[in-house]
């Protein structure tokens, strides 16, 4: 079995600073490399922003500055977004590195070696927003002013000499790809999307640009910068210190397990990348998974539209932990979703601070009151003690199945329910009713203990700190944390002591 696992976010425009939708697609790839890991597996995860192009250069000459300056800056506030976020990656890409650059270029001289580039002239839409194409059918006029349709971006007229990639010729054996690997788009409804734009047709597409300068140059003529969409998707693979394919890092991680990206670039990577890869003789990636938006009211939260939530004010007020498990638990992972504090304060409450929070708060404290902090000796498990226990051994064939199909709302409904079920056990067991029976009391705590183990392990990727928090009551350091653990039910060892910890998620009090 493969034990390596390579997922990437997409790499941000640093346009303007990060907001709410871009936490959102770091936070969801976070959890997935948290989970892989302490699965045991080797996990490269991977996030950074995209410097190059004439939006990245517009948004500079705004602010009069040069566009690296500009960029030295705003990437800044990403990467310090990727530390608060508390964010795992191993590593974070600059497109305007000079081990991307070199990658990029060495990419462009194997496509044209390679006969897929040719040199010809471009006329038509262009949205900079989005960094586009569009053709005519693709272009709504709206008070006299041309936007996007899919996008809502303003489009402008270009026409300029160019070189263009052979994408039509990727339209056939791009087809049969997709059909050979039925899961490579996902969700479903995403991937017919793309199918049926491809059978719609493919044109060879413009990737180079020659009325600005900001950007990577193509290497047989300085003339041209190469399309900031085919520098940017290289990204991929210039942290993996391509095109030196017997680097470890390539030989171990490409091709990646999971792209992780927003609904709105599923184009750029389900289409374009695969088509360039194709054409260059490199591998596929494993899964393009194209996740929904973020929605302020009904409309995609976004820096144009000026209705950001921000994600350092919410993580200010409300703390990091509580903003990832709402995010991962409320959005129906792959589903546009509206988010709002209201929200999050009720999430908090009933999730976090009254079924996870209460669970070990009593727990913990009937154990001091009268087990003086120690793993009790258990005696033999009752039918309603492994009732409970084994669920975890049961389902976990079908955790592991949909965490790898990204099912993320299975994954955290089985935490919920099982935190239910395990506050429901503590409840219905009444261990303060059992002082009588020191055996059987032992036991109920000793089963609850366990109950709170398993469920913290499978919390951590979701909430890091404070699931941290709770193993480590059990002396279960961070780098200890094994998945596959949830499965034994006899974990604990009876010879070790508990330690105390304090209120792990103090209520929102809506009156504030
Ligand atoms: O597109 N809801 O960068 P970008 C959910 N540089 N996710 C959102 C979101 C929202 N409202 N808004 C943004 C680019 N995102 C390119 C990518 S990759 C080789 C190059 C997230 O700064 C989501 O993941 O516009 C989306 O795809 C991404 O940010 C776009 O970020
Ligand atoms: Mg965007």
């Amino acid at each position: 079995m493969n034990k390596n696992y390579y997922i990437t976010t997409p790499i941000y425009y640093p346009s303007a600073k990060p907001h709410m939708g871009h936490a959102y697609s770091s936070i969801v790839a976070d959890f997935f490399a948290r989970l892989k890991r302490i699965q045991g597996f080797n996990v490269f995860f991977l996030t950074g922003t995209d410097e190059h192009g004439q939006k990245i250069q517009r948004a500079a000459k705004k602010k009069n500055m040069d566009p690296l300056t500009f960029c030295d800056e705003i990437s800044k506030t990403f990467k310090n977004l990727s530390k608060t976020l508390n964010l795992s990656n191993t590593d974070f890409i600059r497109t305007t590195e000079s081990r991307h650059v070199k990658s990029v270029q060495n990419l462009w001289n194997v496509l044209e070696k390679k006969g897929e580039i040719y040199l010809s002239k471009y006329s038509g839409w262009y949205s900079v927003s989005d960094e586009a194409f569009y053709s005519e059918n693709e272009i709504k006029n709206e008070n006299n002013n041309k936007t996007s349709i899919v996008s809502g971006s303003p489009v402008e007229w270009v026409e300029e000499e160019s070189y263009f990639f052979k994408l039509s010729k990727w339209e056939k054996p791009l087809l049969e790809f997709y059909e050979n690997n039925p899961n490579f788009i996902l969700p479903q409804a995403r991937k017919n999307e793309v199918i049926n734009f491809v059978k719609g047709g493919l044109k060879d597409l413009s990737v180079s640009r020659k009325s600005f300068s900001w950007g990577i140059k193509v290497p047989s003529n300085n003339d041209h910068v190469i399309y900031v969409w085919l520098d940017a998707l290289t990204n991929y693979i210039s942290a993996l210190n391509y095109p030196n394919q017997e680097d470890s890092l390539y030989k171990k991680f490409w091709p990646a397990t999971l792209h992780l990206i927003g609904k709105d670039i599923l184009r750029f990577h389900a289409i374009y990348w695969p088509a360039f890869l194709l054409a260059a003789n490199i591998p596929l990636p494993k899964r393009i998974y194209g996740h929904g938006w973020i929605l302020s009211g009904d409309e995609k939260m976004s820096k144009s539209k000026g209705n950001i939530l921000d994600p350092l004010e919410i993580i200010d007020k409300y703390g990091l932990d509580q903003l990832r498990y709402y995010l991962i638990k409320e959005v129906s992972f792959g589903n546009d979703g509206s988010i709002s504090k209201d929200k999050l304060e009720s999430c908090i409450n009933s999730d976090l601070a009254n079924n996870y929070g209460n669970l070990c708060q009593r727990v913990f404290s009937f154990n001091e009151k009268n087990l003086s902090l120690s793993i009790p000796t258990k005696s033999k498990f009752e039918k309603e003690d492994l009732e409970i226990l084994n669920n975890f051994k049961l389902n976990y064939k079908y955790l592991i199945q949909n965490i790898d199909s990204q099912n993320i709302n299975f994954y955290v409904d089985f935490i919920v329910n099982h935190l239910f079920a395990a506050n429901k056990y503590f409840n219905d067991q009444e261990p303060w009713k059992k002082k009588s029976d020191q055996k059987r009391m032992s036991t109920i705590v000793y089963v609850s203990l366990e109950l709170i183990r398993k469920l913290s392990i499978m919390l951590y990727p979701i909430i890091p700190v404070s699931a941290s928090k709770v193993l480590r009551v059990f002396n279960i350091s961070e780098d200890k944390i094994d998945f596959n653990s949830i499965i034994d039910n006899e974990f604990l060892k009876s010879e070790n002591k508990i330690n105390k910890i304090g209120i792990l998620f103090k209520k929102i009090d809506n009156n504030d």
